[in-house]
């Protein structure tokens, strides 16, 4: 199999985040897809079985997700994607709001943002696949889109070993 075949996927730059109890815990995906334009939208969220993140919403059931703009710059995408929220608080520092559904939004770098509930869990390999229903969004600015392409080829970002997609 040539893997250099699946550099071709295109994706855009996340971040999730969730909280249970006290605990938050949050991190950069590159995985979000709506999958249902119904009343409700469905999405899909892949995340690795090893995160804080996973572990964290698969006890809280909810996650806000946030769509990087390009603003965002590496010290934030550090923080979020190279970093666990198992002994770091990442929140500490970063612009946020807190959602209706009383779990952090991250606002920094940001250009929208979607509240939702887990409805489903699905065990894919070394990831879990998260069936996500929407309860609201909103729009904060009109700023251009993170795309992975961009990450790569303008900010010249790497990509660690849990994240879901192979990369240059
Ligand atoms: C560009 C980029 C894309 C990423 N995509 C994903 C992803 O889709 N799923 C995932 O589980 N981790 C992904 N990661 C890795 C996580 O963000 C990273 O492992 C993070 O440190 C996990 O933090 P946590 O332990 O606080 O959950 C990505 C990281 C980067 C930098």
């Amino acid at each position: 199999m040539d893997k250099t075949a699946f550099f071709k996927l295109s994706y855009g730059l996340y971040i999730i985040s969730t909280k249970y109890e006290e605990h938050f815990a949050g991190c950069v995906v590159n995985t979000v897809v709506q999958a249902t334009a119904e009343e409700k939208p469905k999405l899909l969220v892949t995340v690795n079985k090893e995160n804080d993140t996973n572990l964290t919403m698969k006890k809280a059931k909810k996650v806000n997700i946030s769509v990087l703009s390009q603003e965002a710059d590496m010290l934030l995408i550090g923080k979020f994607g190279f970093r666990s929220s198992k002994d770091f608080n990442k929140l500490e520092g970063t612009t946020n709001i807190i959602g209706k559904n009383g779990i952090p939004i991250i606002t920094q770098a940001v250009c929208s943002y979607i509240e939702a509930n887990i409805i489903e869990e699905l065990e894919c390999g070394t990831h879990t696949v998260f069936v996500l229903e929407a309860t609201d969004a909103e729009i904060l600015n009109d700023k251009p889109v993170l795309t992975y392409g961009y990450y790569h080829n303008v900010i010249k970002g790497k990509t660690p070993p849990k994240a879901s997609s192979f990369a240059q």
